[in-house]
């Protein structure tokens, strides 16, 4: 399958976040990456319900929506409700993951776990044929346009490993500092969905760096 990109719209200009949700539904991007962020399970505040309300109304790709927030339960029919394609989840902000996994797919939504930098790939092995999705953060949560971790090369290995020899079809996302430069080595590495914020929407031409993106390693 050749990979995905999902440029975070976390990095768009809100002014006139129209015309940039326009540019991506033109572009060779596959996917919106949706940062969902609450000011307590992460130290920073995004958008809420009407925003992304709006984006759905005008976006013409699939809504990959990463839940930065405290007790994510609460609001899963509503962002199936918003028109949402993958929900993605931290497993640290989840007591009862198998539940909520569950829960997100039973609503028709496809399910994604998310690993904070310092939580090792292991803990999902038990859960890993149950979830659509694995978004492995290569900057800790928060914030566009931060330093990439290197640790994610060998994480993004060890899921690798673990999805296969679980005969499991979930994909593995990557989200945090992807540039040109590292996007080829995460995707060798075995990534399937690039993530990318501040490069995308940075550049001085967006629609070129995504199809730069989708162009790496072909
Ligand atoms: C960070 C978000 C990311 C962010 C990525 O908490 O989850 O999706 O927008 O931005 P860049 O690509 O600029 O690191
Ligand atoms: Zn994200």
């Amino acid at each position: 399958m050749p990979h995905l990109i999902a440029p975070s719209l976390l990095s768009a200009d809100f002014t006139r976040l129209g015309d940039d949700i326009e540019m991506v539904n033109r572009s060779e991007a596959d996917w919106f990456h949706v940062d969902v962020m609450d000011g307590v399970f992460v130290p920073n505040i995004s958008f809420g319900m009407p925003v992304i309300k709006a984006i759905g109304k005008v976006a013409k790709k699939p809504l990959d929506v990463h839940l930065m927030i405290v007790q994510p339960e609460r609001y899963f029919e509503t962002f199936r409700d918003l028109g949402t394609y993958c929900l993605s989840i931290h497993y640290e902000a989840v007591t009862h993951l198998h539940r909520a996994v569950h829960q997100i797919r039973e609503l028709g939504m496809k399910a994604g776990v998310v690993l904070n930098p310092h939580t090792p790939v292991h803990v999902l092995e038990d859960i890993i044929t149950d979830v659509d999705l694995v978004l492995l953060m290569s900057v800790n949560p928060g914030f566009g346009g931060q330093k990439f971790i290197e640790g994610a090369y060998g994480k993004i290995e060890k899921l690798k490993k673990l999805v296969v020899s679980a005969g499991s079809s979930a994909l593995i996302e990557v989200d945090g500092g992807v540039d040109l430069n590292n996007a080829g080595k995460l995707l060798a590495a075995g990534a399937d969905v690039l993530v990318a914020g501040n490069t995308v929407f940075g550049s001085s031409v967006p629609a070129h760096t995504i199809s730069q993106l989708k162009m790496v390693g072909q």
